[in-house]
């Protein structure tokens, strides 16, 4: 089988994380008889510098045309300049809301090797974690209408919140279909004693949840989750939420696993084509370095395989491979500890791939 798959590589450490995944991918070609195609595109502030705008035409008809889509990062302070439709974000939002992909799943479970590097307390982790955030994508206050104006105490800014019935609805079934795999437990994140779109949310929810029988929902205000999120994980199967509070609790989901850079996320539209990217985000600061994180991007090509092209077995590869890396104590910068085996960038993807191939055996 060949499949497509579009890079955008993007801003930052973008290009670096995305060539160690495409590395981990080809290597999975030769293992499984895959061929794999790739064919680079542009986004962010690199599209900004060469096309003047973030999100470049022939990009989303790359995109479009692609079986699925493999993103680095976008933005950096040489772009914070610019005007809101002209940022290397809008680019990102704006393929998000061109694809259709309205489901964010970003899961977040503890590495027993990365224990040390989790913040949290010995005794509040001793059970481990394993979170899956289903965050809605394509609307919420991201999308809601936006400006400027003036009034009586001068200049003055808004962004609205709206949320319709079938926004809700599918990404409501998204969640249950994904605690039907796991644990069978979602959790609906919201702020309904104070948001209107949240009230309608939760009676979305619920109404959904009589289809899931075998799915036990329960309800959270937002505040209180940031919080549960601490002090008690393990609670947490799916997670499901709004698309300003699911990227507010994701990287506090993140941080969780040891790194932001552990993370990886899929954006699904229906029909399985999806997005993938990990959830971190450009780092500036380490920038061409050769020191970021890749792993959070090569579990992302792992959802990938199995997400959009149902390749279970070579997804399950990547992710034991990862694992044994970890287990045998090699760590790049952010997840460092004292007597782990500090590697970089390039070294990282080198020895998950030396492991495909020990793993596949
Ligand atoms: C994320 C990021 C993006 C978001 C930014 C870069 C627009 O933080 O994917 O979580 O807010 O969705
Ligand atoms: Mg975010």
């Amino acid at each position: 089988m060949t499949y497509n798959i579009a890079v955008l590589p993007g801003d930052g450490i973008g290009p670096e994380v995305t060539n160690q995944a495409v590395q981990i991918l080809k290597e999975i070609g030769k293992i499984f008889n895959h061929k794999f195609n790739f064919t680079e595109g542009l986004i962010g502030g690199i599209a900004c510098d060469k096309k003047q705008i973030p999100l470049p035409l022939e990009t989303i008809e790359l995109c479009k045309k692609s079986d699925a889509v493999l993103l680095g990062a976008v933005g950096g302070p040489k772009w914070d300049k610019l005007d809101g439709e002209n940022r290397p974000e809008t680019g990102l939002l704006k393929i998000r809301k061109e694809l259709n992909l309205y489901a964010n799943i970003r899961p977040a479970f503890m590495y027993t090797a990365l224990k040390k590097a989790c913040p949290l307390k010995n005794e509040i982790i001793k059970d481990g974690f394993n979170i899956c955030i289903v965050r809605e994508l394509t609307g919420g206050i991201y999308f809601g209408n936006r400006g400027e104006l003036y009034c009586k105490h001068g200049k003055a800014a808004y962004d609205t919140e709206s949320y319709n019935e079938k926004e809700i609805t599918r990404i409501a079934k998204t969640a249950f279909e994904t605690a039907r795999k796991r644990n069978k437990i979602v959790t609906s994140v919201d702020k309904m004693n104070v948001l209107a779109t949240s009230r309608l949310w939760r009676k979305i929810v619920e109404s959904i949840s009589n289809d899931y029988p075998d799915v036990t929902l329960n309800h959270m205000l937002v505040d209180n989750a940031a919080m549960q999120l601490i002090c008690n994980p393990h609670q947490f199967d799916v997670i499901l939420t709004s698309n300003m509070f699911g990227d507010i609790l994701s990287d506090e989901a993140s941080v969780l696993t040891g790194s932001i850079g552990m993370l990886p996320s899929a954006s699904l539209s229906d029909e399985s084509f999806g997005l993938y990217e990990p959830s971190h985000g450009s780092a500036p600061d380490i920038a061409g370095k050769n020191i970021a994180n890749p792993l959070a991007t090569i579990l992302s090509v792992a959802m990938m395989l199995k997400y959009s092209f149902n390749l279970s077995k070579e997804a399950e590869c990547i992710e034991a491979s990862v694992k044994t890396v970890l287990d045998e104590g090699y760590r790049t910068k952010d997840v460092y500890s004292e007597g782990t085996k500090l590697v970089n960038t390039e070294e990282m993807g080198s020895l998950v791939i030396k492991n495909l191939r020990t793993n596949n055996l």
